[in-house]
């Protein structure tokens, strides 16, 4: 099998269940898999950067092959730094279908050879989105389900 490197980019603000059951999925097809953590200041995340990173990296410890990386340059640079050849995204629901389709094009015209490439999480993880489980949390629920515990934790701490 050839030896490819998928990066999965994202804000994890933070990570969930849902993008671990991707990456999760992700190991099984790929040599390696990096989970680029965008610094993305525009959406004025929770967590800062290496809060983020270290979230990840505590959420994906049981994973072999993978690696929790920071960005900030833009993502096709950084496949390229890289040597990887796949850029990763999820697909939960139609209506991520649009902005993925826009951005997998852009990103192909700015490098034609890489290429991405969708996964759906499993069916439990469809309707997951990072913004969610902070409302959650803020709101006093329990979001055990859909991220990991040190996550949780560090949520409660955060935001309550
Ligand atoms: N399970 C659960 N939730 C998921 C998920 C999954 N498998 N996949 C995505 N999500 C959620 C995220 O939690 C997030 O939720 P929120 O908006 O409620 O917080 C939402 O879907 C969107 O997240 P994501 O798809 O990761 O988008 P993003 O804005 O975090 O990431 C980048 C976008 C970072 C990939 C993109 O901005 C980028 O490439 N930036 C680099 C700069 C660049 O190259 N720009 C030019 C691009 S052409």
């Amino acid at each position: 099998m050839a030896e490819i490197t998928a990066v999965y980019p994202g804000t994890f603000d933070p990570i969930t269940n849902g993008h671990s059951d991707l990456v999760n999925r992700a190991t099984r097809l790929f040599s390696r898999v990096i989970v680029a953590v965008a610094v993305s200041p525009q959406k004025q995340p929770t967590f800062t950067i290496d809060e983020r990173v270290e979230l990840a990296k505590e959420a994906l410890c049981n994973l072999a092959n993978v690696e929790v990386c920071r960005f900030d340059s833009l993502l096709v640079e950084f496949v390229r730094s890289q040597h990887a050849q796949v850029i990763l995204r999820g697909l939960r629901a139609v209506s991520d279908f649009e902005y993925e389709f826009q951005l997998a094009g852009m990103n192909r015209r700015l490098a034609p050879q890489i290429e991405t490439m969708f996964l759906t999480p499993a069916e439990q993880y469809a309707y997951i989105s990072s913004s969610l489980v902070r409302e959650i949390v803020a709101l006093g629920g329990d979001v055990a389900p859909f991220v990991h515990e040190k996550v949780g934790a560090a949520l409660i701490r955060r935001l309550r």
